[in-house]
């Protein structure tokens, strides 16, 4: 049985012999870099820092929402403006691998400037098993090069720590529950949105993205439907609609929502028709731009989670 006492124990200690000087902590706002950022303060106190990085392709309100939980855990840390230098780096981008890539290399880059500024020679991440393991560590292939593994760069002025590497989701929620960081949030992935807009990242694909996750989000929760994960993918195919008596022309997106224990597998959620029809038509009244709708019916395998 996991024990929550027993393993920050043994981390915080763990850290404190191996991370000699100061340090950062990539922080995202999720759940698994949270709690590594918390172990962190807890080992290194004011030698450590938390840095988010606001890359532009977090969901509505997510600064806001990663400030008050850091504010309430009483850790050092810093948000960073990185929104132009991610979407300059993407420009053009549509490969799902090469995104990631590009992904990973421009936090590690943003990164190593703090880095620079607080004199750490220690990079601190979140990064839990199946991040790595999908990422092809051990024997199998890469299913997905998992920004914060596949997408390091090879020569990194850094050395990277990362003290949840050997835990699954489940447990880490039981670390976030002993620590009373919000456990129960949905994962969100590291490379963001830019994982769920299919082909090239532009500023109005992630401004309707935005708003459709928001709809879909706030429709599931009025209804107390909390599944694993829950989102919206902005589909690069165009389909015919109306609006009115005009034919358009516009965008369609998926609906995703699973269930799942670590995300190493899992089940599309079998949400009421009536319920994924409302929040269909909100976010078609919402967003014009968007004329269809479509709901993911796929478990995973042979599906992964996200799209890309
Ligand atoms: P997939 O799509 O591989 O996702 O079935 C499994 C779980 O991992 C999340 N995910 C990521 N998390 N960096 C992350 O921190 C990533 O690059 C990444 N890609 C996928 C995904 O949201 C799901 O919970």
């Amino acid at each position: 049985m996991f024990n929550p006492t027993i393993f920050i124990g043994e981390a915080v200690n763990k850290m404190k012999e191996v991370v000699t000087g100061k340090a950062i902590i990539a922080v995202s706002g999720g759940v698994d870099s949270t709690v590594a950022a918390k172990i962190a303060y807890d080992a290194l106190k004011d030698k450590s820092l938390a840095v988010y990085v606001d890359t532009g392709l977090m969901r509505l309100g997510e600064t806001e929402n990663v400030r008050a939980i850091l504010d309430k855990l009483g850790i050092n840390y810093k948000i960073i403006d990185g929104q132009d230098t991610f979407l300059s780096n993407l420009k053009g981008i549509e490969d799902p691998e090469i995104k990631r890539k590009v992904i990973g290399k421009t936090f590690i880059e943003l990164f190593e400037v703090e880095a620079k500024k607080f004199n750490a020679e220690f990079l601190i991440q979140g990064t839990i098993a199946p991040d790595w393991i999908e990422s092809g560590g051990g024997l199998r292939d890469t299913i997905k090069s998992h920004h914060n593994v596949g997408g390091l760069p090879e020569k990194m002025g850094i050395k990277i720590y990362e003290p949840l590497r050997d835990l699954y989701k489940d447990e880490v929620r039981k670390l976030a529950e002993f620590y009373e960081i919000p456990s129960k949030r949905q994962p969100f992935p590291g490379p963001g949105l830019a994982v769920r807009i299919m082909g090239e990242i532009t500023r109005e694909k992630l401004d309707l993205l935005k708003r459709a996750t928001d709809i879909l989000e706030r429709g599931l929760e009025k209804e107390k439907i909390i599944p694993w994960q829950y989102f919206v993918v902005l589909l690069s195919d165009r389909s015919t609609g109306v609006h009115g008596d005009r034919r358009v022309y516009g965008n369609t997106v998926a609906i995703r929502c699973v269930d799942s224990i670590d995300g190493m597998t899992a089940n599309f959620t079998n949400i009421p028709w009536d319920i994924l029809a409302s929040i269909s038509r909100e976010i078609t009244n919402k967003i014009p731009e968007i004329n269809r709708v479509v709901y993911d019916i796929t478990d995973k395998p042979p599906a992964t989670i996200e799209w890309e």
